[in-house]
């Protein structure tokens, strides 16, 4: 049964055809071997076996008791054997399944290592309660106390999030949750019309799917950090943030040989602890663009898989996504997932062909650090020559948590205010000097300029 399902569920990846003829020539030997006697015998001349064209000569004296009632008939196993689909291993995720996740322990010496690296940036991780898990509701006081900002609850962000793109029609496309099972899909895609995406990453696929990863990075992508299990970071203490970041950082350095400078939390779950952790080791926080309650750029394409969402609900929601980048005056990022294959399917059949279609202008689409008008090597420590891309902390710097810092960027309500440019100016000049990590203060509804 689990057999059969999951060969229905493996993607058609340049096999459909072959596929088909493997899976009806299964379904033969189903009904053949039913009716069968329950042993198999070597008489090429009693079973009719043969080899493509040529009935075999040789009378064989093998016999089996017994034949697997799905096999592969034998006249299917030679040389010209139509290509059949793979099996992924049972310890991998099946598509579909509910994670059955570990969180990282806390006491192990890599985590006591980055907990240390955090203390050492002297940056201050301000002191927020872990939330209770259940959001919003179930977090009243947090939820309505904006000195956290909270993106959760109210969209908070903050100079340091990156939420857009500076430049109109530029998107910066992002792909979340691999890699899995239909990366490889989403990656032939981009391949044939020559796009590049940053895929944020869960550590836990990643050591599943280490050629998927090396593949991303390799091909042009940008490879950046989604947290090891996939938690809300915001419910998480101090040292389970550093674990979920740390090895997940780890992960992708052992695979691709590069650690990454950008993170995205997942479910956007962030708020100024996770921020402050964030930026203590090295990572930017990458949100997706959103102008306020009612237009998120989110696809919801998460939400076909498990039935809650329709496509037709996505293609609507990017209806709207595109008509908001249209009023807006910076490019946009969105959310999307190569998590599974409805996901894949929505993105290759019909967003990145209609984006692809869009005209007058043309939309640029690019990673996100290329929509930041910079070089795809200041994605990674190792390659970035830091000019185009100070680190955001450097061991020399004073680092201060600062609230409200003047000439800050904070947006009230829309996509025309024009201030934001300035106090992101402002905190470049100031992130790239000192390393002051300028967090501002307010509550940000609007669409908040990039930092960095
Ligand atoms: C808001 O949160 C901060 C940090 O957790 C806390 O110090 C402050 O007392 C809270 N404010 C209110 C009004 O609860
Ligand atoms: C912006 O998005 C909202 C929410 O999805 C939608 O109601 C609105 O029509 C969109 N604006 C445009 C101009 O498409
Ligand atoms: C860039 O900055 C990082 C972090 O401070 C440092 O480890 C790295 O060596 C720097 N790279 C160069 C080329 O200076
Ligand atoms: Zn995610």
């Amino acid at each position: 049964m689990f057999f059969r399902r999951a060969l229905a569920f493996l993607p058609l990846i340049a096999a459909g055809p072959a596929l088909v003829a493997a899976h009806d020539a299964r379904q033969e030997t189903s009904s053949a071997a039913a009716s069968a006697p329950a042993s198999a015998s070597g008489s090429a001349a009693a079973s009719g076996i043969t080899s493509g064209a040529a009935t075999l000569a040789t009378t064989y004296t093998f016999s089996l008791l017994s034949s697997n009632p799905t096999a592969i008939p034998l006249s299917s196993i030679n040389a010209a054997a139509a290509t059949e689909s793979t099996i992924p291993l049972p310890s991998t995720a099946t598509p579909g399944a509910t994670a059955t996740f570990l969180s990282p322990p806390t006491d192990s010496d890599e985590v006591k290592a980055w907990i240390q690296e955090v203390a050492d940036t002297g940056i201050e991780i301000p002191f927020i309660n872990a939330n209770m898990e259940g959001g919003c509701p179930s977090n009243l006081d947090a939820a309505k106390n904006e000195s956290n900002c909270w993106w959760t609850c109210g969209g908070c962000t903050r100079d340091t999030d990156v939420v857009s793109c500076p430049d109109k029609y530029t998107w910066g496309l992002t792909y979340d949750d691999g890699p899995s099972y239909y990366t490889p899909n989403l990656l032939k895609y981009l391949d044939e019309q020559q796009i590049k995406s940053t895929f944020f990453v869960v550590g836990s696929r990643v050591i599943s799917f280490p050629a998927t990863l090396q593949e991303e990075y390799m091909s042009g992508h940008q490879v950046a950090v989604h947290t090891w299990s996939h938690p809300y970071l915001t419910t998480l203490t101090n040292e389970e943030i550093i674990a979920e970041l740390g090895w997940t950082r780890k992960a992708i350095k052992d695979v691709i040989g590069v650690t990454p400078n950008m993170m995205r939390p997942p479910y956007g779950d962030i708020d100024d602890r996770v921020r402050a952790i964030s930026i203590a080791m090295g990572m930017t926080p990458v949100m997706w663009t959103r102008i306020s309650e009612y237009a998120t750029f989110d696809t919801g394409d998460f939400d076909i898989h498990a039935g809650t969402s329709t496509v037709q609900d996505v293609l609507q929601n990017w209806q709207n996504i595109l008509g908001n980048a249209s009023e807006i005056d910076t490019g946009f990022i969105v959310l999307e997932h190569d998590l599974f294959q409805q996901t894949v399917d929505v993105a290759t059949g019909y967003i990145l062909p209609d984006a692809l279609a869009h005209k007058n202008p043309d939309f640029t689409i690019e990673p996100v650090i290329s929509c930041l008008n910079k070089p795809l090597s200041d994605a990674y420590i190792e390659t970035n020559d830091n000019s185009s891309n100070p680190p955001v902390v450097s061991e020399s710097a004073a680092v201060t948590l600062s609230s409200g810092a003047p000439g800050s960027a904070q947006a009230t309500g829309g996509s025309e205010s024009d201030g934001d440019d300035n106090g992101a100016a402002g905190l470049r000049t100031s992130v790239a000097l000192t390393a002051v990590l300028a967090i501002a203060g307010g509550f940000v509804t609007g669409l908040s300029m990039l930092g960095l």
